[in-house]
């Protein structure tokens, strides 16, 4: 009989075959092991993402969610309550001025990339993007140089789930309550001497007199480290896994980095990390003859409506020149990725720098440990070997 768990191994290693019979025979389905609905349909999933009057996301959107987050960040809350807190941090962001970063980011991609000059084997996180995610997060958000390994293992930590239990392990909560100490720290520090960073400009944000309240600053704070580090760098081990994987892409991206933001959109779409997140029904809804119950869980299938060949064509074929125009990777409606644009402008910068370094490069492994959560997908190793005649051709 067909069953379709988000915790398990097999679905971590490659959801798509399961997720096509999601789409194809059960387009709303009771997960058992989930407990909660599943949509994998494009239309449906788009749909409930821009319906929040019914898919709320006030009970959590992480599938597993972390305790007490729930009401208390952007992701978290509908409107109106979530409009406010995302003008508060989106106030901050402007006043940050993006733009800014732009030359401190590709400063630290260079760095990172140079650090593979003449390696012939090298682990692309481990060596690479968590070294650029960790530092581009800390200058962003201006958290004080030190401390970068152990937020980036926490925060790694943080969005896993256990696959037994089906819940947040003592170590994820372990992390979670670290980071929020840690967050609780930088926040106070900030305060007492308040510095061109987004954690002073929006815990001191005012929109018409009205601010975050304690608990929201501590838990945006925490959510945006957790965001920034491991949305962002799961993202660039996928997009990795994507170039190494299909030759004649990387190569075009390698010699004209004009095709980049063709590639992360179409990676975005065809090997999405940000997989599912979840809505809480506000009243009873029946769907594809399905009834589902005011109170029932939903699981939003992004990975799973990113590859539905009713809004794709050819969904399992990675296309360059695809354009994907209203995928999912970085979810929709009013609770589209906040940090879609820094996140779009860093990958670019990063894999720029990265090519210039290593421009040929392959798994050097076909098998892959996935890490085992509910909500993300992502590598937590990606060894890669480098094409040495190309890569003296780029020295
Ligand atoms: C490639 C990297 C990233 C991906 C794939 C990604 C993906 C997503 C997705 C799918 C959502 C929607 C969640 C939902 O439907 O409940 C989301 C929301 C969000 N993301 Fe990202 N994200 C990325 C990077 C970032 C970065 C770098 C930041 C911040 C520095 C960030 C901050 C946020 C916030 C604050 C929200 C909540 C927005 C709201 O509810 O209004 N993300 N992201």
């Amino acid at each position: 009989m067909f069953a379709f768990d988000p915790y398990s191994p097999a679905v971590d290693a490659d959801p798509f075959p399961l997720y096509k019979v999601l789409r194809d025979q059960h387009p709303v389905y009771w997960s058992e092991a989930a407990q909660m609905w599943v949509l994998s349909r494009y239309i449906d999933v788009a749909g409930a993402g821009t319906n929040w009057q019914v898919f709320s996301s006030a009970q959590g959107n992480l599938m597993t969610e972390l305790p007490n987050r729930a009401g208390a960040t952007l992701g978290t809350t509908d409107p109106p309550r979530h409009d406010r807190l995302r003008g508060l941090v989106q106030h901050a962001f402007m006043k940050r001025n993006l733009e800014a970063l732009a030359e401190p980011m590709r400063d630290i991609a260079r760095e990172a990339a140079q650090a593979l000059r003449g390696r012939e084997q090298f682990e692309f996180i481990a060596d690479f993007s968590s070294k650029f995610t960790v530092r581009v997060l800390f200058a962003a958000l201006g958290l004080p140089l030190g401390d970068e390994q152990t937020v980036r293992d926490k925060a790694v930590l943080m969005v896993q789930s256990d696959p037994i239990t089906r819940a947040k392990g003592p170590e994820h909560l372990a992390a979670y309550a670290w980071m929020q100490d840690y967050a609780a720290g930088v926040i106070a520090q900030r305060r007492a001497a308040p510095q061109n960073d987004l954690i002073s400009h929006f815990s001191t944000a005012e929109i018409d007199g009205d601010r975050l309240d304690e608990r929201e600053v501590l838990l945006t704070t925490t959510t945006l480290i957790m965001a920034g580090i491991e949305s962002l760098g799961g993202f660039m081990s996928m997009l990795a896994l994507n170039l190494a994987d299909f030759a004649d892409v990387r190569r075009a991206v390698a010699a004209d980095p004009a095709l980049l933001p063709d590639a992360v959109e179409e990676s975005l779409r065809y090997n999405t990390s940000a997989q599912r997140f979840k809505r809480c029904l506000q009243r009873d809804l029946t769907l594809h003859g399905v009834t589902m119950k005011a109170g029932d869980f939903v699981c939003l299938a992004y990975g799973a409506a990113n590859r539905d060949e009713r809004q794709f064509a050819d969904p399992d074929v990675y296309d360059l020149k695809r354009r994907p125009k209203g995928h999912l990777g970085f979810g929709g409606g009013v609770h589209g990725c906040l940090g879609s644009a820094i996140a779009r402008m860093a990958i670019k910068i990063a894999f720029e720098e990265f090519h210039k370094v290593v421009p040929d490069y392959t798994r050097a492994a076909p098998q892959l440990d996935w890490m085992p959560s509910s909500t993300f997908r992502s590598p937590l190793r990606l060894e890669m070997t480098v094409d040495r005649a190309a890569t003296r051709h780029a020295a």
